[in-house]
């Protein structure tokens, strides 16, 4: 598939999750709810965190974990969210950053960020900026933040390793990439692999876990780990698949308990070898 069409398709695909939210439904993307419903997004944000939220927010998530949890946020940090869609992750961040601090939300989508600008008005949140751009080409400086989250969006991207090295190029020394993304365990079959639909619902496109490790380190990262938050089994791959022109039961038999959600963390060094 060609890249240029994969991310024209990707942002018609999250364009039209945006309007929906807009319009007062629940975002969605993907086939059979990748990316949008059970089993990917369901349940991953507890309602204490959420309280407080503008719906619009809460209604737009469409990742696959909750990385503000994950990462380790602190008072007066600069945060960058990756595809940052609703805003969801960048509101909970800025919470966590506080007046001190400041978060980015970039994504490349524009209904999406008139969505997200709606719901930072609405939630009276001065300590972020939502900026218009594609992850394969970041429109910040070098060593600009702190940290780099991202929900369910760099398995989207036909280029991930240019991806990571821009991750790496606006981190400080020092600082720490907490992602969380759909990740495979071994070989996903070529039917899959091809669908275009399953690419934009987050399946076709997610990086083998060993791959994905490999890619960090070539960019830079070191302490790579990637923590499985969720696993997809066939009863789960089944829902992510139906809705696609292929056989879904013989499909989840083979993906099912292969794909997960997972948290990839790493670290850009201190000080880079010359
Ligand atoms: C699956 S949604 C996730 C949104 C958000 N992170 C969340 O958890 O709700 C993917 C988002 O990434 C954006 N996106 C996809 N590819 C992108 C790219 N190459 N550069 C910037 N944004 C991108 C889409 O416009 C969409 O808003």
């Amino acid at each position: 598939m060609a890249d240029l069409t994969i991310k024209e398709t990707v942002r018609a695909t999250y364009g039209a999750a945006a309007l929906k939210v807009l319009g007062g439904e629940r975002g969605s993307c993907g086939p059979g709810g990748a990316c949008g419903c059970d089993p990917v997004s369901a349940d991953l944000y507890d309602a204490a965190e959420t309280a407080g939220l503008p719906p619009g927010a809460v209604l737009a998530s469409l990742g696959c974990g909750n990385p503000t949890a994950l990462a380790d946020l602190r008072p007066g940090e600069t945060v960058l969210d990756l595809g940052s869609g609703g805003g969801i992750d960048v509101l909970l961040s800025a919470r966590r950053v506080g007046p001190a601090g400041k978060v980015y939300g970039l994504d490349m989508t524009e209904e999406m960020l008139a969505l997200a600008r709606a719901n930072q008005a609405k939630a009276g949140a001065t300590n972020v900026e939502f900026l218009k751009g594609e992850m394969e080409q970041i429109p910040l400086p070098e060593a600009a933040v702190d940290v780099v989250i991202s929900n369910c969006v760099i398995n989207l991207s036909a280029d991930k390793s240019r991806v990571l090295r821009e991750a790496f190029r606006v981190l400080r020394p020092g600082g720490r990439f907490a992602v969380s993304d759909v990740v495979c365990r071994g070989e996903v079959p070529e039917t899959v692999r091809r669908s275009m639909e399953l690419w934009v619902g987050c399946i076709a496109g997610a990086l083998e876990e060993q791959e994905y490790r490999r890619l960090l380190q070539a960019a830079g990262f070191v302490d790579i780990d990637v923590e499985p938050t969720r696993i997809y089994e066939f009863e789960d791959a089944r829902a992510v698949l139906s809705g696609v022109a292929l056989d879904a039961d013989v499909l989840a038999r083979e993906v099912g308990g292969r794909i997960m959600g997972a948290f990839v963390r790493a670290r850009k060094p201190m000080t880079i070898p010359a």
